[in-house]
Formats: structure tokens, C-alpha cells, sequence
């Protein structure tokens, strides 16, 4: 995998829209996966001052949500279709056909993964995916021993996941599932980037970087033929 570490955060972020720009440039059309969590937000403030710059055309592709957690919808401040529309696609001004996003809220899963899917397959799969790293090494809700899943996923959160899901809302909220894109199906895109920042995550790039292990999901992507680890210096400090 390639690794690229950056001073600090500022500077990663920057670094990773600049790719993401050129990425987008050189695929009109292309079908995008990010995620939500804190890791990209930056990265995607950065994305949309090249866009104001008009370095990139962010509404020449398209996009499918990572994942959600299930029972949360947009009004639920830290939902991540909540983050992804206040902090992406409404100041990116990406139209509404451009994206497809995972309703929490719909209690029929089923529908819900197929929906999704649909969109992924008519699209003729996902060609880029952004990826934050969680505490525990999941990418979007792939947990610890959830291997390398074909389309869609509904699954029970980890313990760590929800410990961590705190962090998001305004007041705690007892999750359980997530519904989401399976991380065998991310790893068909032809371009990974995979991104984390802050001391805290020092312990789980470094298992990243290791040999693929089951309970860390992320490490499933390291030997993919075309991926990025994009890192703080705080991040790379056990490397
Ligand atoms: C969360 C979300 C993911 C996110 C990941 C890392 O649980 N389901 O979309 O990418 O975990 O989150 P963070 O970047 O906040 O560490």
C-alpha cells in the first residue's frame, strides 16, 4: 500500500482533496463512496474551496453514502446522512440524482440494501472510495471479523462502535446496527483512499499496515492493488 504522512491535519486534508480533485478530474462520471465520520470532514471543506476555485467539478460525478446507523435519519444531528448533506453534498451543491444514501429509518433492511445496491450496479460499481478509519479498524460498519463482504451489509455494531458513537450526538443513543456498503464491494473500486488522524488512531494504522487480519478490517484493504494510506504524523508515530 502506499503511505503518505503528513505534519498535521490541516496539511492531510489538504493533501487528500488535492487527490480526490484529480481523481474526479480524470473520471467525469465516476461513482464515489466517502465516508462520514470525523476523519474527512476537513478533506471535504478542502474539496469544496478547489471546487469554489475551480480546480474541480464536483457535480461531474456521482456518489453512494458508506453506511448509516440503523433507526437515524437526517434529523438526527451525527446521523451520517446528516453529516454528509451539511458537510458535502449541500455546499458542494451536488444535484439530488447525483446521490443515493442509506434511509436508517426505512425498517425494511432488505429493501434498503437492495435499494442501494441497485444504484452501485447501475452504476457499474463504485470506482473511488474515501474511507475513515474507525478505533477499531472498521471501514464505514465492516466490524472486526465481518470479513469481505459482497454488496450491501446489515450488521450488529461492535462494542467499541458503539462506545465510540458517543462522540457524534448530542446526547448518547443506543444504537445496535449499522446498514452499509460490505467491505468486499468497496475493495472492487479501482481507487482507495484511506485516511485517520490523531494519536488515538496510532495503534490502528500500524495494525493497518500489517499483515490482513480479520479483526482488523482496514488491514483487508492493504493489499489492494491501488491504495492510499493518507496519515498524520500522529497517526504514522508507530510505524
Ligand atoms: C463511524 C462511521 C464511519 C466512519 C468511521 C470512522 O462509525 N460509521 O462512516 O468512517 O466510523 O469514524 P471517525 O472518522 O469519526 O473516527
Amino acid at each position: 500500500m502506499n503511505i503518505i504522512v503528513k505534519q498535521d491535519e490541516q496539511t492531510l486534508a489538504q493533501t487528500v482533496a488535492e487527490a480526490m480533485a484529480a481523481y474526479i478530474n480524470a473520471h467525469p462520471g465516476a461513482l464515489l463512496c466517502f465516508a462520514a465520520g470525523d476523519t474527512p470532514l476537513s478533506a471535504f471543506r478542502a474539496l469544496i474551496e478547489l471546487q469554489k476555485d475551480n480546480k474541480v467539478d464536483l457535480t461531474s460525478v456521482y456518489y453512494v453514502g458508506l453506511d448509516e446507523w440503523v433507526g437515524l435519519g437526517a434529523e438526527t444531528r451525527g446521523s451520517c446522512v446528516q453529516v454528509m448533506y451539511d458537510n458535502y453534498y449541500t455546499p458542494a451543491g451536488i444535484p439530488a440524482d447525483h446521490v443515493r444514501v442509506f434511509d436508517g429509518l426505512n425498517k425494511d433492511v432488505e429493501q434498503e440494501k437492495t435499494r442501494i445496491q441497485s444504484w452501485i450496479d447501475e452504476r457499474g460499481g463504485i470506482d473511488f472510495t474515501l474511507l475513515g478509519i474507525g478505533m477499531n479498524g472498521h471501514i464505514g460498519f465492516n466490524e472486526p471479523y465481518s470479513g469481505l463482504k459482497d454488496g450491501c451489509i446489515y450488521i450488529e455494531l461492535d462494542d467499541t462502535t458503539k462506545s465510540v458513537s458517543k462522540k457524534y450526538f448530542d446526547t448518547p443513543l443506543p444504537v445496535e446496527y449499522g446498514i452499509g456498503v460490505g467491505a468486499g464491494e468497496l475493495k472492487k473500486a479501482d481507487t482507495v483512499f484511506l485516511m485517520a488522524s490523531g494519536a488515538k488512531k496510532a495503534e490502528i494504522v500500524k495494525k493497518t499496515t500489517q499483515t490482513p487480519d480479520e479483526a482488523v478490517p482496514s488491514s483487508l484493504l492493504n493489499d489492494h492493488l491501488n491504495v492510499t494510506l493518507f496519515i498524520d504524523e500522529a497517526a504514522a508515530s508507530l510505524l
